[in-house]
């Protein structure tokens, strides 16, 4: 069976990854060189839904010009600005008329999956259900919505607990029919004033609505912190081709997976894949190491970087010690200084985070 409707979040203001966030709408932060949201569009299409909702902050407007009606991509979007980031399930009830008469899928922009969503589809309509929620083991439920199992079914639900009932989390892929509706306008807001979506699935409960889950088998990540968007990375780097389109010179040494985009120049520099390398970047003189995404235009110079993700026009030159586990902002620079006296020098953002060694 096939669904025709899916809400894609896109809101929220992604405060925990901040400085970033300050300027950008996370969504729009690229792992392997594509936009976060883009993997969410490419997961709901790839079970042949076309309409698409997307909930949007007002205060971002840069979605709309980046992914436009969605033709290139083979969809229709239809932007759905949410007034206030006032939760998950006032979220539903802010896209309603967009989404009313269909069951729908309700993905959240944020979460990024290995496997596709075709099979929780289809758990959905065998079980008949009127809301199928898509579960995962997790070492910190406490993070999460988690579901209290009784015999294979779900009995309740809460919201970030401090005593989890289930090492599971109710991830960001959910199936609703109608009865969603009426479950988002019944309940109040929690204590830290949001519209809860664990709130209106205790309420489905609590109406016996037949409530299904799924266990997710693949890798699942939930991209809130900047560790969660370095793993989201990794992960999606093991997919990534080798391919060279770029220039490479005799002096340097190509070992994995590793992707050039087209007008990129690699001169003495050794790099281990996977590592996925945008277009016209400089990489001289230095080693990239396993699982690092670097964006357009950059420039790395007689420098060592593993584990990160640049975005486009950063640049390291002549760092002396190898950068692992960061995140480059567009445009952003580490370098070394020369001359007296011999210091360090930062021009960062608000909540930039350095640490140097
Ligand atoms: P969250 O991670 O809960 O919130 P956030 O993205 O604003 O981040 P932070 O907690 O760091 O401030 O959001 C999960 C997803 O839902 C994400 O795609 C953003 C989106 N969202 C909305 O679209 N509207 C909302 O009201 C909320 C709370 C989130």
């Amino acid at each position: 069976m096939k669904l025709k409707k899916a809400l894609i979040t896109a809101g929220g203001k992604g405060t925990r990854l901040r400085p970033i966030t300050y300027v950008h709408n996370k969504h729009l932060i690229p792992l392997v060189n594509k936009p976060m949201l883009q993997y969410a569009i490419e997961y709901v299409t790839s079970s042949g839904i076309k309409d698409i909702g997307i909930i949007t902050n007002p205060e971002f407007d840069e979605l709309e010009a980046w992914f436009g009606n969605g033709k290139a991509l083979g969809v229709h979007l239809t932007y759905i600005p949410q007034e206030k980031p006032l939760g998950l399930a006032h979220a539903i009830i802010t896209a309603e008329p967009f989404l009313k008469g269909d069951p729908f899928v309700y993905y959240l922009g944020d979460n990024i999956l290995r496997g596709g969503i075709q099979k929780f589809i289809d758990a959905f309509y065998e079980n008949k259900s009127d809301c199928h929620l898509v579960l995962s083991k997790v070492k910190d439920p406490q993070r999460f919505g988690v579901p209290q199992l009784i015999d294979g079914r779900i009995v309740s639900i809460e919201e970030k607990p401090q005593k989890p009932k289930s090492d599971f989390a109710v991830t960001g892929i959910y199936l609703y029919n109608e009865s969603i509706f009426e479950a988002v306008h019944a309940i109040k807001p929690s204590p830290r004033g949001e519209l809860e979506i664990s709130d209106a699935h205790q309420y489905l409960i609590q109406q016996n609505k037949k409530i299904t889950y799924s266990i997710i088998s693949g890798w699942w990540k939930d991209t809130g912190k900047p560790e969660d968007l370095l793993e989201a990375n990794r992960m999606l780097l093991q997919d990534v081709e080798d391919q060279q389109r770029g220039s490479i010179d005799d002096a340097s040494f190509l070992s994995g997976n590793v992707y050039v985009s087209e007008g990129s120049v690699i001169e003495k520099s050794v790099i281990r894949g996977p590592v996925h390398i945008g277009k016209n970047c400089r990489i001289l003189n230095s080693y990239l190491g396993p699982y690092t995404c670097i964006g357009h235009g950059c420039e790395i110079l007689n420098s060592e970087i593993e584990y990160s993700i640049l975005m486009d026009n950063a640049a390291i030159r002549s760092v002396d010690i190898r950068i692992e586990g960061s995140i480059l902002g567009k445009a952003a620079v580490i370098q070394k200084t020369k001359g007296i006296p011999n210091n360090h020098r930062f021009i960062i953002g608000d909540q930039s985070q350095v640490q140097i060694r």
